[in-house]
């Protein structure tokens, strides 16, 4: 009943998470996993806009409830469920060039927005492939959702909490969005997530009555008390110094892969690292040599062709060395 009847800690977490930010006009939502923060952040789009569709990326991973699946855009995971999908996302494609910003503009200079709630993206993709778009492409969002009054909803439950080289990629670029979606490294390893949204918006949720969303494990003690510990330890802890340090090191090494004909791309930012083989076999094979020699990495994107890095940020640049040897030795197969 942790969720019903608030107590000090779940207070006390509130407000360490509004003090991350220079906006204090903040009301704080949680969930018990990063699909929560962004089913939450769903339904206050449309409780709040009364609109009925949301912009999202091509290659976006936002979850896997049928809340989120619409806005998930990797087809492997739409596909099994699609007839009983409603489908309420319009689909973009998402911008890695900075050429293919003035398409974007135009598209949504063309887009009727009466039936538009919200736009929702991941500043930096993570399961569909680490894709880093160019710079300009959240303040054009921005923009557009301040002079269209559409709702602009950042989901960084993967890139948050310093991944990118800023506390929240979206720093880059703007000031803060209408809401904000954290999960993983917000709970130190136990679960519970987050949808921070502005305070005049969030106040849609106060209804007479049953609360319109509850779940049994909300705000479980035990998440609220890793959680505060975890928000103690990444304010004590230099985490942008050491990130900036680990960038170096993932350039570095990386870097040295970058002539392989069997490599596409190699991309990335902070501890955000994809290298993204040309054959899918290929990258199949790697990652299984990778998992046999005791790394666990993930095979990200629509392909699954991009084998991702997004290690701890106290990952020893010995351990990255010698992955990439093991890599070195699979081209030469
Ligand atoms: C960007 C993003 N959004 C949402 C989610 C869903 O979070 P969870 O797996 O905790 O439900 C993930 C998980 O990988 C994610 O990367």
């Amino acid at each position: 009943m942790a969720d019903l009847f608030p107590y000090e800690e779940r207070e006390k977490l509130s407000e360490k998470i509004i003090s991350l930010f220079k906006n204090k006009n903040l009301y704080v939502t949680f969930g018990i996993s990063g699909t929560d923060a962004v089913e939450i952040a769903i339904k206050t789009l449309f409780l709040y806009t009364k609109k009925e569709k949301i912009i999202s990326f091509k290659n976006s991973y936002h979850g896997l409830s049928m809340g989120t699946i619409p806005l998930t855009n990797l087809k492997h995971f739409q596909n099994p469920f699609r007839k009983f999908l409603k489908n309420y996302s319009i689909e973009f494609e998402f911008p890695e060039k900075e050429e293919e910003l003035e398409k974007l503009e135009k598209k949504l200079k063309k887009l009727n927005p009466s039936k538009i709630a919200g736009i929702i993206l991941e500043p930096i993709q993570g399961r569909g492939g680490i894709k880093v778009p160019p710079r300009g492409f959240l303040k054009i969002l921005y923009e557009f959702c301040k002079e269209k009054e559409i709702l602009l909803v950042i989901d960084e439950i993967f890139t948050g909490f310093s991944k990118t080289g800023k506390d929240f990629c979206f720093q880059y670029e703007i000031d803060f969005p209408d809401i904000l979606c954290l999960g993983k490294a917000l709970g130190g390893g136990f679960p519970i997530s987050a949808c921070v949204g502005k305070k005049d918006i969030m106040k849609v949720w106060k209804v007479k009555g049953d609360p319109l969303y509850a779940s049994t494990f909300l705000t479980h003690p035990l998440s609220i008390i890793s959680s505060l510990y975890f928000l103690e330890l990444y304010k004590k802890e230099k985490t942008l110094e050491i990130v900036k340090e680990k960038e170096k090191i993932f350039k570095k090494y990386l870097y040295e892969l970058k002539d392989s004909n069997k490599i596409k791309d190699i991309r990335g930012k902070g501890i955000m690292w994809g290298i993204e083989f040309k054959e899918e076999k290929f990258a199949l094979k790697i990652w299984e040599n990778l998992i046999q020699k005791g790394f666990l990495t993930l095979l990200e994107g629509e392909k699954k062709n991009v084998l991702s890095f997004v290690p701890s940020l106290y990952f020893s640049e010995e351990k990255l060395k010698e992955i990439i040897s093991h890599i070195k030795n699979s081209l030469r197969m």
